[in-house]
């Protein structure tokens, strides 16, 4: 059993970097072959015992709500024609309407401020919070090894990884004092610094395990980076009474913000499905010699 009940996923952007198709589909709704985005980082929670899950969507994104919920009619179909494989994979994209909850972030105000929308389904405990565009490919869920760990060290606690110098601006920077393994003691957290300016090359990537008291912070937090209310400030502005800490998680990130990184998230998943690798392979194989011989 893990001590960590509720995660949170905020999905309220409007998705401008992929125009047009984020018109009408939402980009956490995107497909990396045929699941959408949001869908791994629900499994990703669910692999780690979390129970409860709350979107901070926008009311005009009807789609998350509807993918969650029992399609009875499809189940009832699939069900008496016998396919039971498709019947496993509607009813795996299903929440029990008692573990799911919608809520509505009507301003584009941050991410601090999503966060913060969500906090009458937190309770008074410790919860997770998970950005569906980081999408974490791993043998073991990356919330669940942070999970572990804060079960011994506790605090705030963050994913990292080493991004460099050239790209720490387009990320949260923890200024990190110390190193026990793969957890890393942070006596700062700045959002989106300019190179020179970085306390380190440590950057923030999208899963946390947060205290309720960031929820507190996050009332009072005023606009930082980019005019937003920032999840950073808070948590850097609770160091005072929890510790911060960054966990180096095993696995491969990818952005799926930007097209490059959606793009090889797809490879990457398509890579690693026995119905998918061996076309995959062939198809790259047969281009790279095509290459080779122009
Ligand atoms: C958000 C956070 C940032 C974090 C990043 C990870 O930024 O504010 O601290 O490093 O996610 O993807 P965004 O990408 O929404 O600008």
């Amino acid at each position: 059993m893990t001590h960590i009940k509720t995660a949170v996923f905020p999905v309220a952007g409007l998705g401008t970097r992929f125009l047009p198709i984020t018109k009408s589909v939402p980009k956490e709704m995107l497909p990396l072959i045929d699941k959408p985005l949001i869908q791994y980082a629900v499994e990703e929670a669910r692999a780690s015992g979390i129970e409860n899950f709350v979107f901070v969507s926008s009311p005009d994104k009807p789609a998350l709500d509807d993918y969650f919920r029992t399609n009875f009619w499809l189940e009832d179909h699939l069900s008496s024609n016998n396919k039971t494989d498709a019947l496993r994979l509607v009813r795996d994209a299903s929440l029990s309407p008692k573990s799911f909850w919608v809520t509505h972030q009507t301003k584009a105000l941050g991410l601090g401020h999503a966060i913060w929308t969500a906090k009458e389904f937190l309770r008074n405990e410790a919860f997770a919070v998970l950005l569906p565009d980081d999408f974490i490919h791993s043998d073991r869920s990356a919330i669940g090894q942070m999970i572990e760990a804060h079960a011994r060290i506790g605090g705030n606690m963050v994913a990292t990884m080493d991004v460099g110098r050239d790209a720490i601006s387009a990320y949260g920077c923890l200024d990190v004092e110390a190193r026990a393994g793969k957890c890393l003691n942070a006596s700062g957290m700045v959002e989106k610094p300019s190179p020179e300016m970085a306390p380190s090359t440590h950057a923030v990537i999208g899963r946390y395990i947060l205290q309720p008291s960031v929820l507190d912070k996050l009332a009072v937090t005023t606009p930082g980076a980019g005019g937003e209310i920032q999840l950073t400030d808070a948590i850097a502005a609770d160091i005072a009474h929890n510790e911060l800490w960054g966990y180096e998680f095993d696995g491969s990130r990818y952005d799926c913000g930007s097209k490059s990184g959606y793009l090889e998230a797809t490879i990457a998943v398509a890579l690693d499905r026995i119905d998918l690798a061996p076309a995959l392979w062939n198809s790259m194989l047969a281009r790279t010699e095509i290459g080779a011989a122009a």
